[in-house]
């Protein structure tokens, strides 16, 4: 009998969930709750009700065996909560466990307690206490709001303009999500990685390292984004330090475990490799988006036997994600970030199920009126390509990237460009 599962959430990582999941066996069904209109091929489900109880009555009645929740917000709600009352298996943290990504001081915090390399950092009141600490450790600095803030919740600051100009968004106008709490952080410096794994709160699988590239400029200029691209493997990346990173997250999930929080899902930890090795910029409680576009095909057809283990508490020890390359690159709406236009239609994907051999599109910022799709706003797509070098699956992206045509679509031209000459 084959299993019922369902994906929450709407956008280009859950399609790569999906699909992931399909990839498990025919006999798997998979439905997408909300989803979007790009997901060909894929059943949906309808919206779920904002309350986490009443999502889980919707799901309970709609006969689910597991749920797998992508986005942070309903993990914060207690959507995983909610169903675990109900004796529904489910990927993805408590809202306590979450309040590693929805809490930065509480982050820091537990940073601290359990020896986990990050930046000095305090909390800051106003103006003369961020004077006080810029003194005592110049520029770079980096505003953090301790909150949710949609991307939007962090500044790094070089020079006095931009000191000027963060002291009063986040102090004088009050105008950063997430920002009634702010951290001033000291600013350090190197390249950055993501290291997700999948944990059931005692085992943890690593998946393969990757970067993701939040400026909407190549060049990494302009303002930050959900995530303009993705690469994977990051070349250079040794067993060292692969070692310093599963010890961080040991670290991490004893110490929610400690707190009275133990931690289940995707653990994903944003690091920066400085001089004196990783340092952690940021932990989130779900997978990365878009490294999700890259990651979960390295699952094979094993999606649903990974889900279930995490889901079960009962990871076995036998498994190893192969890094094989992968490039991504997204596709957004003209005026994205700022004020992403909507209503433009969509041409050159593929026909319906149609596979393509060196790659594949995740669909989300989309919707289909009178029969065409269109542009919803925001991020619309990402084109994934696989090669055997990150400069072939590079090649591979652009090549897909290149038959879509989109009216002021902005893409950026330099996603894993350094990367591929090292990699
Ligand atoms: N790629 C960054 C994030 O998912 O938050």
């Amino acid at each position: 009998m084959g299993k019922n599962v369902a994906v929450v959430g709407s956008g280009a990582r859950e399609h790569a969930l999906a699909e992931a999941l399909l990839a498990s066996g025919k006999e798997t069904r998979v439905t997408v709750w909300p989803g979007n209109d790009g997901m060909e091929g894929v059943v949906r489900g309808g919206a779920l009700p904002e309350d986490p109880a009443l999502a889980a009555k919707t799901l309970s009645d709609a006969e689910t065996d597991l749920v797998v929740i992508g986005p942070e917000k309903p993990l914060m709600e207690g959507l995983s909560d909610a169903l675990r009352t109900r004796g529904i298996p489910v990927v993805g943290p408590s809202a306590g466990a979450a309040r590693i990504e929805g809490s930065k001081s509480f982050a820091k915090e537990l940073m601290q307690r359990v020896g986990i390399p990050t930046a000095e950092w305090s909390k800051v009141a106003g103006r003369s206490e961020a004077e006080a600490l810029r003194k005592r450790w110049g520029l770079p600095l980096v505003f953090k709001a301790d909150g949710l803030a949609q991307g939007k919740g962090v500044a790094v600051v070089t020079t006095q303009e931009e000191w000027e100009a963060a002291l009063s968004r986040y102090f004088e106008r009050r105008e950063v999500p997430g920002g009634d709490v702010v951290l001033l952080e000291r600013g350090i410096e190197g390249p950055e990685v993501s290291f997700i794994v999948a944990t059931d709160g005692k085992r943890f699988v690593p998946f393969p390292t990757a970067r993701d590239f939040k400026r909407i400029r190549d060049g990494d200029q302009g303002p930050n984004t959900g995530g303009m691209g993705a690469l994977s493997p990051v070349p250079g990346w040794g067993p060292k330090d692969q070692e310093r990173a599963c010890e961080i997250i040991e670290r991490c999930l004893w110490g929610l475990s400690k707190g009275g929080t133990p931690f289940s899902g995707f653990l994903y930890a944003g690091l920066m490799m400085t001089a004196d090795g990783p340092s952690v910029l940021e932990f989130n409680a779900r997978m990365g988006d878009p490294e999700a576009q890259l990651l979960f095909e390295t699952l094979g057809d094993r999606a649903l036997a990974l889900m279930e283990e995490v889901a079960a508490g009962s990871l076995g020890t036998g498994w190893v994600l192969e890094a094989t390359p992968r490039v991504g690159v997204v596709l957004a709406a003209e005026g994205y970030p700022e004020k992403p236009v909507s209503g433009d239609p969509l041409e050159g994907l593929p026909p319906s199920g149609e596979r393509l051999s060196d790659g594949a599109f995740y669909m989300a910022g989309v919707t289909r009126e009178g029969g065409v799709l269109r542009a919803s706003g925001g991020r619309v797509l990402t084109a994934v390509g696989r090669g055997e070098t990150l400069a072939s699956a590079r090649e591979a992206a652009y090549r897909l990237m290149g038959r879509i045509r989109l009216r002021g679509g902005q893409f950026r031209t330099d996603i894993a460009l350094r990367e591929a000459k090292k990699g």
